[in-house]
């Protein structure tokens, strides 16, 4: 309900009237490694939908952090996920936000950013913020709606991930989400400022 509700306060930020289903929070946190001490980053958390499936896959490993731009939405996920360092501030303070705890790169950035509802500067600085935050050898996983998949703005995402990633790979269809959503699985990040 605090989903749908923010979405009305500000259908273009939130730009989703319910949170993923746990279909495709299985699938955009898959590559949340179940061994070692990863640094994953989550972007645009909402209620948590993809938080859950990130805690269950490091099961007390690691680190997890959240940045989510709305303020009730960071509160809420605050007091719901004690373990999760969740930040209230833009994707784009990607960098910054891993610097102040001392860390230089997150090993996996998992992003619920509602892409279609961003501009083109927007989009790209919020880009540009994953590349430069992410580790050589990291991965980022994105979703997008099967509906609007060829539309001007989800077409300008992918282009811009095939340009800064060396590898990019879309799933299957998850039609169990609503509305029915595929992930990418973006890898080897270009380094700051270059395409590939
Ligand atoms: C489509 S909802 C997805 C929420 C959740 N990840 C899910 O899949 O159910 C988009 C989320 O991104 C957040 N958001 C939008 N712009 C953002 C930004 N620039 N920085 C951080 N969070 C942002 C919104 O507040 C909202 O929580």
């Amino acid at each position: 309900m605090s989903f749908l509700l923010e979405f009305v306060r500000d259908p273009m930020t939130v730009a989703a009237i319910a949170p993923s289903g746990p279909g495709l929070a299985r699938v955009a946190t898959a590559a949340v490694p179940r061994t070692g001490s990863p640094v994953v980053v989550e972007l645009g958390p909402g209620t948590g939908a993809f938080t859950a499936a990130v805690q269950r896959r490091l099961g007390g490993r690691g680190r997890h952090i959240a940045i989510e731009v709305n303020a009730r939405f960071a509160e809420q996920l605050t007091a719901r996920y004690p373990m999760v360092d969740v930040v209230h501030a833009d994707a784009v303070r990607l960098v910054p936000v891993l610097a102040q705890r001392g860390l230089s790169h997150a090993d996996v950035v998992v992003s619920g950013l509602p892409w279609a509802a961003f501009g083109d500067d927007q989009q790209h600085d919020a880009l540009s913020a994953v590349v430069a935050g992410l580790s050589p050898d990291g991965v980022f996983t994105t979703f997008a709606y099967v509906h609007a998949r060829w539309a001007p703005p989800a077409r300008r995402l992918l282009q811009s991930l095939q340009s800064r990633f060396d590898e990019v790979v879309i799933t299957r269809t998850i039609w169990a989400n609503l509305p029915p959503a595929l992930v990418y699985y973006c890898r080897r990040p270009a380094a700051p400022g270059a395409t590939v």
